[in-house]
């Protein structure tokens, strides 16, 4: 099937670049929540009322019936975790997933948090999955081919001894949450649709340290890993230009230091 993708123009980058910006935001604000004891149904509304305040509107609540303004998956679960109320507590990890639309236009992002302590199998994993993302980012230049950023993203995956879940995959994003093309998290290097000026997509693996085997709960959303091992997602949403690609969900000035880990972590 061809893909329809949809270049953006500058100013439409623009909107979507204030969209992006209160998605970072809304991380640098949930940090502070994650303590033990806290519900993930108050995270939950916490992100509904930040983004109201911020003019943004949730893309997640009621998609396909979807009953949270965000995703927040803890531990094993490895996306689409419906808030509920489950409380944190120390050691768990948990991934917010937040699609919003500012204007029509959509950003879309996931952070891995840490609840109080980290154990070292988690570190590894979180390490695993933010390096990978940024180096699907690296690779997210005009010139380069789609399979290029699922081969950078893969192999840093591997160096970990981690496990990429392929049926997730990124995605263009524009008016819509989901647009053309698909961004594999695995792929030949020098193959696949050439990443062009104006396309604007997620990169957003969801790692595993165990088998990358998942199953649905009976709610029909959460879906975790079979085995039962942690997993981890960071998403972002970048914009490729002529000679440079802007990571539109990374925009602080801590940024530079997200190479290796991720900021305000
Ligand atoms: N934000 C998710 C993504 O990264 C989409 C979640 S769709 C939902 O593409 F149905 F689970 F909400
Ligand atoms: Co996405
Ligand atoms: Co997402």
């Amino acid at each position: 099937m061809r893909e329809n993708i949809q270049l953006k123009t500058s100013f439409e980058i623009a909107i979507q670049r204030r969209a992006c910006v209160i998605v970072e935001e809304l991380f640098r604000n949930l940090k502070r929540l994650m303590l033990p004891g806290v519900t993930t149904r108050e995270i939950d509304a916490f992100c509904e009322n930040f983004l109201k305040e911020h003019g943004a509107v949730s893309a997640l609540k009621g998609y396909k019936g979807f009953p949270g303004s965000v995703c927040i998956s803890v531990n094993q679960v490895v996306a689409h975790g419906v808030p509920n109320k489950y409380k944190l507590k120390k050691y768990d990890i948990v991934t917010v997933d937040v699609t919003l639309g500012i204007d029509g236009w959509h950003c879309d992002g996931a952070w891995t948090f840490v609840v109080g302590e980290v154990n070292e199998n988690a570190m590894k994993l979180i390490k695993a999955s933010w390096q990978a993302t940024m180096a699907g980012i690296g690779a997210s230049i005009a010139g380069n081919r789609m399979g290029d950023i699922g081969y950078a993203v893969e192999r840093r995956v591997r160096k970990y001894g981690c496990n990429i879940l392929k049926d997730f995959a990124g995605h263009g994003i524009g008016l819509n949450m989901h647009e053309d093309p698909v961004v594999f998290h695995f792929g030949e290097p020098g193959t696949g649709i050439p990443v062009v000026p104006g396309m604007v997509f997620t990169i957003e693996p969801v790692v595993c340290l165990g088998k990358a085997e998942t199953r649905i709960l009976k709610d029909g959303w959460t879906m975790v890993t079979k085995d039962g091992s942690l997993s981890a997602q960071f998403e972002h949403t970048v914009a490729v230009f002529g000679k440079k690609t802007e990571v539109l969900t990374l925009s602080g000035k801590d940024s530079f230091k997200a190479v290796d880990f991720p900021p305000f972590f």
